[in-house]
């Protein structure tokens, strides 16, 4: 997906493989079936590829209504393609199965393509057919792809965002550079608080219960060359007991993160992501297209 940097007010399309709705026309799924279109100027309409020329409806005098076919990827109209993910992960993986269970369910216009990992999730992602590269290399090297093969076997497998799921290296710059605004991560802790460095899994919930603060909950951002200091897209809120472990309390964020992650991949995946101008990241409701969060 390529963002551009808009006024949430004054939307334009983020879609980029189509040269029909680029910047004249927004689109934006309300449902499986339906699309809303905006147009500054309906003359533009008969521009729409074929399948969305046909079920045009006028809604008011500037948004037109799309009935989009019900095959697949196709569901969202034209606009809206079905992405390649590459999920990338270094221990349990319970985020990435969380993902891919909601793709199978068809709350994700998208496909795991790739499995970058250490080891973690490997063979649940070889049952389900998914093809697993490891990356950084090992120690000995015998094993594992250098950040420019990464790079390269990432293009292979044509994929058009990267899902960091307790993917717990420094993404190189390479890989930023070839991916802008297209990585994110998810963090166990409401950032920039518990973040960087050092911060990882069990040591973060062991922070978070020591300072004494009362509540905690996961952070997706977009990834930057740092640790944990890119745009912040999507947080949760939750509590922190007085009685709590770190692991309890780790249960409960990550319960969280199952929910918000799917939440915020199907978003992803529907291009319901834009900038706003000072660069903050919005996603934009499905069931109300003038909302943001
Ligand atoms: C998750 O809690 C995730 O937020 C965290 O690792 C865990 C991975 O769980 N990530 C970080 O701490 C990144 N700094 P999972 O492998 O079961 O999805």
């Amino acid at each position: 997906m390529e963002a551009q940097a808009i006024n949430p007010h004054f939307p334009t399309t983020l879609n980029s493989k189509n040269r029909n709705f680029m910047a004249k026309i927004t689109c934006f799924p309300q449902s499986p079936t339906w699309v809303s279109c905006k147009s500054h100027n309906l003359s533009f309409v008969p521009e729409f590829g074929t399948s969305l020329k046909k079920d045009l409806s006028l809604r008011s005098s500037c948004v037109v209504k799309a009935k989009v076919g019900s095959d697949g990827g196709e569901e969202l109209g034209e606009g809206v393609s079905r992405k390649n993910l590459a999920v990338f992960v270094s221990g349990g993986g319970s985020n990435f199965r969380s993902i891919h269970e909601a793709i199978l369910d068809g709350r994700i216009n998208g496909d795991i393509v790739v499995l970058v990992a250490k080891c973690g999730g490997a063979n649940y992602a070889r049952n389900k057919g998914i093809p697993v590269i490891v990356f950084p290399k090992t120690k000995s090297g015998s094993e594992g792809l250098s950040p420019h093969d990464l790079v390269s076997a990432l293009r292979k497998f044509k994929v058009d965002n990267v899902l960091l799921a307790g993917f717990l290296k420094l993404i190189p710059a390479e890989l930023i550079r070839a991916y802008p605004k297209s990585i994110l991560n998810i963090h166990p802790s409401l950032l920039p608080s518990f973040g960087g460095k050092g911060y990882y899994g069990m040591k973060v919930h062991r922070a978070v219960i020591a300072s004494g603060v009362r509540y905690s909950g996961p952070t997706i951002h977009f990834v930057d060359e740092h640790y944990d200091t890119g745009r912040i897209l999507a947080q949760r809120v939750v509590p922190v007991l007085v009685t709590d472990t770190a692991e309890e309390l780790a249960a409960r964020v990550l319960q969280e993160e199952h929910q918000v992650y799917v939440e915020v991949a199907a978003a992803l995946c529907e291009e319901r992501i834009i900038w706003r101008e000072d660069g903050v990241p919005l996603i934009r409701s499905k069931d109300d297209p003038d909302k943001f969060s």
